[in-house]
């Protein structure tokens, strides 16, 4: 199927990915993974929860860490533009049959929260409190620096419908890989802030969260962090990587938090804001699209990811197979 033509002018404005909520078993070890080794700065601390922020945000939080029993992704949030866009949205979710709910969330404004067609807990706000910058706070830099959050990836099980009603909700295609064979869209990457995205979907049982990604100054922090993770008792945590994707252009890592989330620290991909942009295609038998250089990714890539919450999964008809590292 093609992918569709973006949608210039969306029922309502999100101007970016904003903040992921997760639910982990281990607060403790959760805050030495994310606040000690990877950098991110703690902006509250509460007995059953953490609140961070990486360091050019003015935002309160880009993540959320909750304890929980059970590991599992809370909810994916998004920011829009203004106040009346929140309306504009409900409105919107309304008219899909999706029965959107006003919820109150602590250091945000008005949040609206939905579950997508495929019961993917999402929530939009347009005012999160504000804090001084750090970002020239240079003493207060750490683990791999990270800057900013920068995506959401999420398994799908039917890429082509979801790419279809992201669309209509203004994420534009930046790139796909197409299976040549049936014509369907085995992934696709979607952007709102003029990135090569802000969320993307890869086939696969789902809906799952496959990783969050945060952008980092340089590859060398991405070494850097290596050398750390390698020398505290992190060394399991790595997944795949460094490397550069084809697909993206964007140097990466993959490591696991304690619980088993995905993150993927990432630089250098490329700026998409004109609105005649136009999709770049790969074919699915092209292992380049994965790792410019060549080297496949491990099994777990493909098949682990982070269930949401409440939210059932479903296996993909999609059998195509990826390259894979033994
Ligand atoms: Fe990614």
């Amino acid at each position: 199927m093609p992918v569709p033509a973006p949608i210039l002018y969306p029922p309502f404005n999100i101007v970016r990915l904003s903040h992921v909520d997760y639910a982990v078993t281990d607060l403790a070890r959760s805050r030495a993974f994310y606040a000690d080794t990877l950098g991110l700065r703690i902006t509250q601390e509460d007995p059953d929860a953490i609140y961070l922020r990486a360091m050019e945000e003015r935002g309160h939080h880009c993540m959320i860490l909750r304890q929980a029993d059970t590991a599992c992704v809370n909810l994916l949030a998004f920011k829009v533009f203004a106040e009346d866009d929140l309306d504009k949205a409900a409105a919107w979710f309304a008219a899909q049959n999706l029965s959107p709910t006003w919820v109150e969330r602590p250091y945000q404004g008005r949040t609206l929260a939905v579950k997508d067609p495929w019961g993917m807990p999402l929530e939009f706000y347009a005012a999160m409190d504000r804090l001084p910058s750090i970002h020239q706070n240079y003493a207060l830099y750490a683990g791999v620096k990270p800057l900013r959050i920068e995506h959401f990836n999420m398994f799908s099980a039917d890429v082509d419908a979801a790419v279809a009603f992201y669309n209509q909700m203004g994420f534009k295609v930046t790139e796909y890989t197409e299976d040549e064979d049936t014509g369907r869209v085995w992934a696709a990457w979607m952007d709102r802030k003029g990135g090569v995205h802000d969320i993307a979907f890869t086939n696969g049982t789902g809906p799952r969260l496959h990783h969050t990604a945060f952008w980092v100054p340089t590859p060398l922090n991405i070494i850097d962090l290596l050398d750390l993770m390698s020398t505290t008792g992190w060394i399991a945590n790595i997944e795949r990587g460094p490397g550069r994707h084809g697909i993206s252009n964007a140097f990466f890592l993959y490591v696991l938090d304690p619980d088993g989330h995905r993150i993927e620290i990432y630089c250098s991909d490329y700026q998409t804001i004109d609105p005649d942009h136009e999709p770049i295609r790969w074919d699915l038998k092209d292992p380049q699209r994965q790792t410019l250089w060549g080297a496949p990714a491990p099994r777990s890539w493909f098949e682990e990811g982070s269930v949401f919450a409440d939210c059932p999964t479903t296996q993909s008809d999609m059998k195509a197979q990826p390259i894979i590292a033994p």
